[in-house]
């Protein structure tokens, strides 16, 4: 299993991926929710732009949106790795988004590309602890967060605030499942 930076992948396959996903499911929000193919050509710059902190819009940081590609070669995911906070993140969203093609959850898959990401968020931008957040009604994505031993820092009416130390690669917990022996989803 391995994570690309979304605009390196397979066009295509890419817009099928996030053809996945609704506009907003339970705070995890595709900006590509809709677009034509052209139109996901030119999002796809953005999102590589986003990357490179170039054209950033007013109250955004540079971040990274990659795809989780499965041990059979499936794209499984997207995860958003924002590279800092600003004010308006540490009291939201924080630094990391993810959500997993429907037919291929209850695998482990979220599990397995969040510590991959948590790992990238130390090795490429130092982070040392990460700022989440999980809509309440959302178990599924709150049991994520703590396999990788996220606590829950505060919440308000909706939400949970969370928060997970990064360790080195070898002191992070290591997933229970491992989704690459389940084959292909579907
Ligand atoms: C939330 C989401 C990312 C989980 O992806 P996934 O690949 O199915 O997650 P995993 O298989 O790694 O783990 C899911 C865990 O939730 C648990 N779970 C699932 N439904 C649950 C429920 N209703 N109550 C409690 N736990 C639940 C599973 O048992 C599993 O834990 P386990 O490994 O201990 O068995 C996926 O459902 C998704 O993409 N949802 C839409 C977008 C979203 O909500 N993103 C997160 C925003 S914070």
């Amino acid at each position: 299993m391995k994570l690309i930076k979304a605009w390196t992948g397979d066009l295509d396959r890419a817009y099928e991926l996030f053809g996945k996903f609704q506009a907003d499911e339970h705070g995890f929000v595709n900006d590509a929710y809709g677009l034509s193919r052209d139109e996901f050509a030119q999002y796809m710059r953005k999102v590589e732009d986003m990357h490179a902190g170039r054209n950033l819009p007013e109250g955004y940081v540079p971040a990274t949106k990659y795809i989780l590609v499965n041990d059979s070669g499936d794209y499984v995911g997207i995860f958003n790795l924002r590279h800092r906070l600003n004010d308006r993140l540490r009291e939201g969203a924080g630094h990391i988004g993810y959500g997993i093609a429907p037919e291929c959850r209850g695998r482990g898959y979220a599990t397995a590309g969040l510590r991959m990401i948590l790992v990238t968020a130390l090795a490429e931008y130092g982070i040392k602890e990460a700022y989440l957040s999980v809509n309440k009604d959302n178990p599924a994505s709150l049991a994520v967060q703590r396999h990788l031993g996220a606590r829950i820092d505060h919440d308000n009416d909706t939400e949970y605030f969370t928060r997970i130390r990064i360790a080195e690669p070898d002191a992070m917990p290591e997933p229970c499942r491992d989704p690459g022996k389940d084959g292909a989803c579907g």
